[in-house]
């Protein structure tokens, strides 16, 4: 452990807009008086971006009268009941930051846990807190996390969290999890009122969660527009039980995704009905609630003296000038993009340096929401866009040595190539990506893990070799991309710039684990498939989604039942109902084991149709799987385990949160430089049939 440096400590609490919080040395029992009201912290506490010597605290505790300010006593303690307290400081919350309260207790030691409450003047408590610091730098102990994604509380139930409660508190104290890894769409802004689809969203019920004071409709939703509005999703969001216990249970350390900000949003941009409309204001009050509501390292430019966090003056002003990495000019957009910064690094032990990137506030915009290449994809062919178009797109102006087509691809009428002038796609942004490879390259860690909120691996289909009959012919020329773009599944440049590096400088223990597909996968990284050379160069995980809904359910009700091509998406072998996900089958086998399986129901046969081109990455695909997913990282291996819970449409009142449907665990040993990775998989419960390859 590092020496404890109060004057450290004090400029890192400044530095991340917290307040601080000292450790004393000799433990002492509580002094004061406490009652604990809940309802007096209606949001619960949470606890984020432990280091070994530190942790962030989090709770709100809103006054309904007069006053605009007020002071909290942080208590942290050795034990849950108080009388060994290593901590207990008086701090400040303000009517500014909605009430909410960031403290930065310095001066713990590593691989600790901790107890934590907060007291207000009249001795009301908060709920107990219970935190965990990270191991020292050598520490050779497994490092074990949980991620997570996209929980939607508008739609559906948290009961993922409530599964990972029941199995921790069971869990022997080495085998715990030490915090929990939130990849994004922590609230979803979209919201709809109950009265806006009376019949609901598919199968599920809308919840009346929140109600936007300012707000604007589009269409049958509501989207926030001021900071009052994305504060009262997140209020919304920890209200629910499950998603509160958790983060008052472990550390959550967090990066956002899209829909903290907004759906198809990009740098301080929103689009809508294939509209890009400037929203630097929406973009600043986005972070600012982001930064009252999750306590994690994140930087906020400026105003380092303040606890609060000050957004700049901007104006929504069109975004017309880009630099060569795509970002926008604009000053207000600059101002926007500059207001929070939440990528960043943790290291936690000897194994693990956790890599945590932003894929939305620099990226270039997403080629593929454009309406003028809306035709790439049809509805015969759902969900499925020519892959050498999506490279062409991707491309830009340097597609061909800098000769790019006019159009893109075979496809008839031609689809004009609208980046045929601009520069190549980046997701992460020329600033946020020197500082990913300079990290990814230094790192010492066992395992670099690459925190991202958006999935890496490729999804293809091979309409190429459909029977000529069923229906018309494919459009593409080749493979088809599952769901065009958006993420690093369609970024092939920026992709192997990544992986080129890691293969080039002999980088080993290099693990992606994402979120936002709603979906679960397990397979091998590699920037190019059959018949490009296929030369993996480390693993990657995708977690399904808390409770997002997912592409199956929206397939089940929105695929025509007469649909030629319905059995690659859903079968029904032998009129067998209800459907089973044959999309799995399809993007890690292809379209004729699809059709077997329909025509027969038999697996084995299925499996022996497959196209062995189509995806010698894929081990693993669940497009209707929720959970979570759970990270074991040792010197010897990583393992990553899925587990899978029933659709969430309703809270479990039971306290395991409801049945499990598959615990499946994927292994990698680790390999030496010049060795390429492989994953093993072993079904500990369950049976994910179709998501096997
Ligand atoms: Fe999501």
């Amino acid at each position: 452990m590092r020496e404890f440096s109060r004057r450290r400590f004090v400029v890192s609490a400044a530095a991340l807009g917290a307040s601080f919080v000292a450790c004393r040395t000799l433990p002492r029992p509580t002094g004061g008086a406490w009652k604990e009201r809940r309802d007096l912290y209606p949001e619960g506490v949470a606890s984020g971006d432990p280091e070994s010597d530190s942790v962030l605290l989090w709770t709100r505790r809103p006054f309904q009268d007069v006053r605009r300010e007020a002071r909290l006593l942080v208590e942290v303690s050795e034990d849950s009941s108080f009388t060994r307290v290593v901590a207990s400081t008086r701090v400040p919350i303000s009517i500014e930051s909605d009430w909410t309260c960031r403290a930065l207790v310095g001066g713990l030691a590593p691989a600790r846990v901790y107890w934590y409450r907060f007291v207000d003047d009249d001795g009301f408590a908060s709920r107990l807190g219970r935190t965990r610091t990270a191991p020292s730098g050598d520490d050779p102990h497994t490092a074990r996390f949980a991620f997570v994604s996209c929980q939607n509380v508008n739609q559906g139930a948290q009961n993922a969290y409530r599964r990972m409660i029941f199995e921790d508190e069971r869990a022997p104290e080495s085998e715990r999890l030490d915090f929990v890894l939130h990849l994004g769409d922590f609230i979803y802004e979209i919201v709809w009122y109950p009265e806006d689809r009376p019949k609901g969203y598919y199968d599920r019920r809308l919840r009346d969660v929140v109600r936007y004071a300012s707000g604007e409709k589009i269409r049958d939703f509501h989207i926030p527009t001021t900071v009052d509005d994305y504060r009262a999703v997140y209020r919304a969001y920890l209200h629910d039980p499950d998603l509160q216990d958790a983060r008052a249970r472990w550390p959550f350390v967090s990066i956002w995704d899209n829909h903290e900000f907004s759906w198809l949003g990009w740098q301080g941009l929103q689009v809508f009905g294939g509209e890009t409309r400037p929203a630097q204001t929406r973009k600043v009050a986005a972070n600012q609630a982001w930064f009252e509501y999750q306590p994690a390292r994140v930087k906020k430019p400026g105003g380092a003296d303040v606890d609060r966090f000050d957004p700049p003056r901007v104006a929504d002003t069109p975004v017309t000038q880009f630099d060569d990495s795509g970002l926008g000019l604009e000053p207000n957009n600059l101002a926007a993009v500059g207001s929070l910064t939440g990528y960043r690094a943790l290291r936690w032990g000897r194994h693990v340096d956790l890599l945590i990137t932003d894929q939305h506030s620099y990226r270039s915009e997403d080629p593929c929401t454009k309406p003028e290449i809306a035709a790439l994809s049809t509805p015969d062919f759902p969900q499925m866009w020519p892959e050498e178009a999506l490279v062409i797109l991707d491309a830009g102006r340097t597609y061909d040595g800098g000769k790019p087509p006019l159009h893109l691809s075979s496809v008839k009428p031609a689809v004009p190539n609208v980046r045929r002038d601009q520069p190549p796609q980046t997701i992460l942004g020329a600033q946020q990506k020197a500082w990913f490879l300079e990290h990814l390259k230094s790192s010492r860690a066992t395992w670099k893990i690459w925190a991202n909120s958006e999935g890496t691996l490729d999804g293809r289909i091979d309409p190429q070799n459909l029977p000529s009959g069923i229906t018309k012919p494919w459009h593409g020329a080749g493979y088809a991309n599952f769901g065009g773009g958006g993420d690093y599944s369609s970024a092939y440049l920026e992709r192997a710039e990544i992986y080129d590096l890691v293969q080039r400088q002999g980088i080993t223990g290099f693990a992606t684990v994402s979120g936002d597909r709603h979906s679960f996968w397990a397979g091998l990284a590699a920037k190019a498939l059959p018949p490009q050379p296929f030369e993996p160069v480390g693993v990657a995980f995708i977690t399904g989604s808390i409770s997002a809904p997912g592409i199956v359910e929206a397939l089940e009700h929105s695929l025509p039942k007469d649909h030629p091509l319905r059995a690659l998406y859903l079968a029904t072998p032998r009129g067998r109902t209800p459907p089973e996900p044959a999309l799995n089958l399809l993007l890690c086998h292809g379209v004729r084991s699809c059709l077997e399986y329909q025509s027969s129901g038999d697996l084995a046969r299925a499996r022996r149709l497959s196209n062995p081109d189509l995806a010698p990455h894929l081990s693993f695909v669940d497009m209707g799987g929720h959970g979570y997913a759970v990270v074991r990282a040792s010197g010897d291996a990583i393992e990553c385990e899925f587990v899978c819970i029933p659709r969430p449409l309703e809270r479990s009142e039971r306290p395991d949160g409801g049945q499990l449907l598959y615990r499946v665990v994927h292994r990698t040993p680790f390999w030496g430089r010049g060795q390429r990775p492989k994953l093993e998989q072993h079904v500990v419960e369950g049976n994910p049939a179709l998501s096997i390859r």
